[in-house]
């Protein structure tokens, strides 16, 4: 019994498929065995110079570090003390100065000539009807700043630094030349 034509191109194409097979189950398995070998390389150069970056173990020391750090009584806290930003001082609140020392200072550039329709020191005409308002709006004035018809006043003079107090002086020491 021969192998018809039909039979022994079939066996042929078994042969073929076979082998075929073969090789490519071959190419995987060594494309897998150079991966993993490519893998070990890496472990032991590159992936060690990135682990060792400063840049990089900075970056991570910051993502695990822990939210909030808590003092306990009877360990060392020395950490939570080095993490804590020392608080602020208060700012000082500003120092009250004399009226003179306030007037010279912050008032005399406009009040002294007059400057953008201030009203000149000392001149009575001009400060008769402020005063008339009475102190509480010439302080409030004075310390706010106002538009007013003859021009404007900054608030405290553009001096904004002083305290209020300092300002009070001041116009009471403006005031009472005028007087
Ligand atoms: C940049 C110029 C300028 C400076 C600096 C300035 N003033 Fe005046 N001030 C004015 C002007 C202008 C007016 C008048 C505004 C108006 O009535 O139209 C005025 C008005 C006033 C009045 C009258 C307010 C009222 O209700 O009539 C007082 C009080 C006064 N200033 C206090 C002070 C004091 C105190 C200082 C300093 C801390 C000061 N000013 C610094 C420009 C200035």
């Amino acid at each position: 019994m021969s192998d018809s034509p039909d039979q022994h191109s079939t066996s042929h194409d078994k042969h073929f498929f076979d082998t075929f097979m073969l090789v490519i189950g071959g190419l995987v398995l060594f494309a897998f065995c150079l991966y993993i070998l490519a893998r070990v390389i890496a472990a032991n150069t590159q992936e060690q110079y990135v682990l060792n970056d400063p840049a990089y173990t900075e970056a991570a020391a910051e993502r695990i570090k822990p939210a909030q750090l808590l003092a306990v009584s009877g360990q060392d806290n020395s950490a939570v003390e080095a993490a804590t930003p020392a608080p602020a001082a208060p700012a000082a609140p500003a120092a009250v100065q004399a009226g003179d020392a306030v007037y010279n200072m912050a008032c005399v550039a406009c009040h002294g000539m007059g400057i953008g329709g201030a009203p000149v020191f000392g001149n009575k005409a001009a400060w008769a009807p402020r005063i008339a308002q009475g102190i509480a709006i010439l302080n409030d004035h004075a310390i706010k700043g106002y538009q007013g018809k003859a021009g404007l006043m900054p608030a405290k003079g553009g001096r904004v630094d002083l305290a209020d107090e300092s300002i009070v002086n001041a116009v009471e020491y403006m005031v009472n030349a005028a007087k």
